[in-house]
């Protein structure tokens, strides 16, 4: 079985999407009959199609040689198309979104609308618009799945929308965000704030704009995100949230000296989501770039999530999980 993909955002995380697809070609054709067919890869500055299936390789070759796909002009057509127009135009049956674009769930009803299943490692349309997204993919009885979002490829999305099934949920403490949890670890060894968020940043964990993270905007979209699977559609709008900004080493080190850590926490209740910095013991206190969910329901108790929450091909895990999936159930496996 052949999928035709659109890849939609050829940054750090579509290019290790892309890796994946090259290096594990063999392991999904042995293991799943599958074969990804990428007909299109789009960045900022334009769009490569062809419907034959592009070269991936050379898209990496170009891409890092050059920093934009349109530098890429022997053989392949570069078209000027906006994401909307891209889904519109072009057949292909899953299209993979990896861009940070905040409008994307407009052009995701589209696709869905197009016949297209969706994958995004994208928060916000999820954030706000969880509720027409998921109505239009059960609509149109399409895959819309979104592994990546939260806690990278560690999936926690998987356990509380494909397991779990006959319990209730009711209440997630999590922590959901790597590039605090990294810089708060690093304060307890004595390092600055500043120097901190700088080696989050060199170490591809934080944002482009790390305001995102430190702000706690980063997690409130997770812990959104997570209410909307758990109990149903709240947006980022309905949340609480602080950021770690205010987070003074003295107040690290006086948790520290009681044995405990400040990690930046989300409580997830029904109808209630809240993201702080608060002071934790037990299985909250993860450290470097690991996530971790305390999922409490009626029937199971307690389960402890951990892993990953940042990272390429810690991100890349959860969206080609979910491209597998989609495409073993558009083929009906
Ligand atoms: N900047 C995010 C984090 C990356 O620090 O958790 C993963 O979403």
């Amino acid at each position: 079985m052949e999928v035709k993909v659109q890849l939609l955002g050829f940054g750090n995380v579509g290019r290790a999407v892309a890796r994946v697809l090259i290096e594990k070609k063999a392991f999904f054709k042995r293991r799943y009959g599958l074969t990804f067919r990428v007909v299109s890869i789009s960045d900022r500055s334009g769009t490569v199609w062809l419907p034959e299936g592009i070269d991936l390789r050379e898209a990496l070759l170009i891409k890092e040689n050059f920093g934009k796909l349109s530098a890429w002009t022997n053989d392949y057509e570069v078209y000027n198309f906006s994401p909307r127009e891209a889904v519109r135009e072009m057949d292909a049956d899953l299209v993979v979104d990896v861009t940070n674009d905040k409008n994307a769930w407009e052009w995701h009803l589209e696709a869905l609308r197009e016949g297209k299943g969706i994958i995004t490692s994208n928060k916000p349309p999820l954030a706000f618009h969880y509720g027409e997204l998921i109505g239009e993919a059960e609509h149109s009885d399409l895959p819309y799945l979104f592994e990546a979002t939260v806690m990278a490829g560690t999936p926690v999305i998987g356990i509380l929308r494909e397991n779990l099934l006959g319990d209730t949920v009711k209440r997630i403490r999590a922590v959901l965000n790597a590039t605090t949890t990294f810089i708060l670890s690093r304060m307890e060894q004595g390092v600055d704030f500043e120097r901190a968020l700088r080696q989050a940043q060199e170490l591809g964990i934080a944002e482009r704009d790390p305001s995102g993270d430190i702000l706690g905007i980063d997690a409130g979209y997770k812990a959104t995100i997570l209410h909307c699977v758990a109990f149903g559609p709240i947006t980022y709008d309905e949340i609480v949230v602080r950021g770690i900004t205010e987070v003074t080493a003295g107040e690290v080190e006086r948790a520290l000296v009681r044995g405990k850590r400040i990690r930046l926490v989300a409580t997830v209740e029904e109808g209630n989501v809240r993201v702080s910095p608060e002071e934790v013991s037990g299985p909250l206190a993860v450290s470097s770039n690991e996530n971790v969910a305390v999922i409490e329901t009626d029937l199971l108790g307690e389960l402890v999530i951990k892993g990953a929450g940042a990272g390429l091909k810690e991100t890349a895990s959860g969206v080609v999980s979910d491209m597998v999936k989609a495409a073993l159930g558009l083929t009906g496996a």
